[in-house]
């Protein structure tokens, strides 16, 4: 077993990254000093396979538990779910003592917490990620959060978690693709902070492929250490947190663009990384051997280099609106060698087109 720890200024908490994990939720969270009755936020997939481990273990630790699951998929990010998870809360008569529990990917974490964060101004929330990106970037850092018809994640707070709870047994039952678009962010932290990660990457392609609990260890925890690292020195991304953004600008263009529906995550951010490290080759900061490097491990987890379904146009006019713009100026985090990246708004327009063009 592996453990992260992540301090903040409101308490601290630890990243459990392990095998069988769920069967301990109980217990766990009772050494939190947490009691009472606890509502389990699951989806349909994932509280099938799962909803009774972790019910067990919290009856187990004698826990009153209900369970409520929601539809798969980005749409169930919104106000009207949030509103039947209030009702069922008030039903049970949940109080301020008793634990939200999220079990899913990065959408029922995003969406667990938020009720968390907001039913009678805030409950204990944990986190059980069930996804790899899950594991080593949404259920990390806090940010919880629904999408608005005009835009996703726009309505949200920061709201840590008291435990986040990796099983990497669950991961058995992830498809490939999705354990791909994972891998994607961890790419990305390699990039920004950890050549060893990267490295480490290269030469374990297969082993992670094969989902070897040995190497997903190592890079979830890796990869939680430089997450929890940047969250405690900048928790609301005045600054430092920015680098986390690598890739994403882009990315979540190409997300818009398509409507969200066409790419994971994972293969958007996959896209963005790989055009803005084209864009720091073409002015100057990397050399074409670092764009190699990040093509060819792209490559390896058949994650997506373009967008070949989107225009350059619409793709800049997203990139405008971009929620992470401050007085109009895009932050870009590019790249200056692998483990090293600088945050700039100067970038020419021309080139931005120039890349655009080249991805799409
Ligand atoms: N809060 C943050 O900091 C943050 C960071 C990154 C992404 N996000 C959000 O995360 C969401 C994407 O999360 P995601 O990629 O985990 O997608 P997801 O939650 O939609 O899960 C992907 C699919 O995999 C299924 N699934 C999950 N775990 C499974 C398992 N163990 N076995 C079988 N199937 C399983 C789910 O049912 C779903 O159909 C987006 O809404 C994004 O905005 C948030
Ligand atoms: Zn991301």
């Amino acid at each position: 077993m592996a453990e992260v720890k992540v301090e903040l200024p409101q308490g601290a908490y630890s990243i459990h990254i392990s095998s069988g994990g769920i069967n301990s939720v109980g217990r766990l969270i009772r050494d939190l000093g947490i009691q009472e009755k606890a509502l389990v936020v699951s989806d349909e997939i994932v509280g099938a396979l799962y909803g009774e481990a972790v019910i067990k273990s919290l009856q187990n630790s004698r826990f009153e538990v209900e369970l409520i699951c929601v539809p798969p998929g980005e749409k169930s990010k919104d106000m009207a779910v949030v509103m039947e998870i209030y009702n069922k809360a008030v039903g049970m008569g949940l109080d301020r003592r008793s634990p939200v529990i999220a079990l899913g990917g990065g959408v029922v974490g995003d969406l667990a917490g938020f009720v968390a964060a907001t039913y009678m101004r805030g409950v204990p929330f944990i986190q059980i990620p069930t996804t790899l990106l899950a594991m080593v970037d949404s259920s990390v850092g806090g940010k919880v959060g629904v999408n608005h018809p005009l835009g996703k994640n726009l309505i949200g707070a920061f709201y840590q978690p008291r435990l986040v709870l990796a099983d990497l047994a669950v991961l058995d039952t992830l498809p490939a693709r999705e354990l791909h678009a994972g891998l994607a962010e961890i790419i990305k932290y390699g990039i920004i902070n950890d050549t060893a990660l990267f490295t480490y990457l290269q030469k374990n392609c297969a082993q992670l492929r094969n989902k070897d609990e040995d190497a997903l260890t190592e890079v979830i925890s890796r990869s939680c250490h430089i997450k929890a690292w940047v969250v405690e020195q900048d928790e609301k991304e005045n600054h430092l947190r920015m680098i986390l953004n690598l890739g994403h600008t882009i990315g979540h263009a190409v997300e818009g663009n398509t409507g969200y529906s066409r790419y994971r995550h994972g293969e958007a951010i996959a896209v963005g990384m790989y055009a803005v490290v084209l864009l720091s080759q073409y002015l100057g900061l990397c050399t074409v051997q670092t764009v190699e490097a990040v093509r060819e491990l792209l490559n390896v987890f058949e994650l997506p280099l373009t967008a070949k379904d989107c225009q350059p146009d619409q793709l800049m006019s997203f990139l405008k609106r971009d929620k992470k713009n401050i007085g109009g100026a895009i932050n870009w985090v590019l790249v200056r060698k692998l483990g090293e990246v600088v945050i700039t708004r100067d970038v020419p327009t021309e080139l931005i087109q120039r890349v655009l063009c080249e991805i799409t």
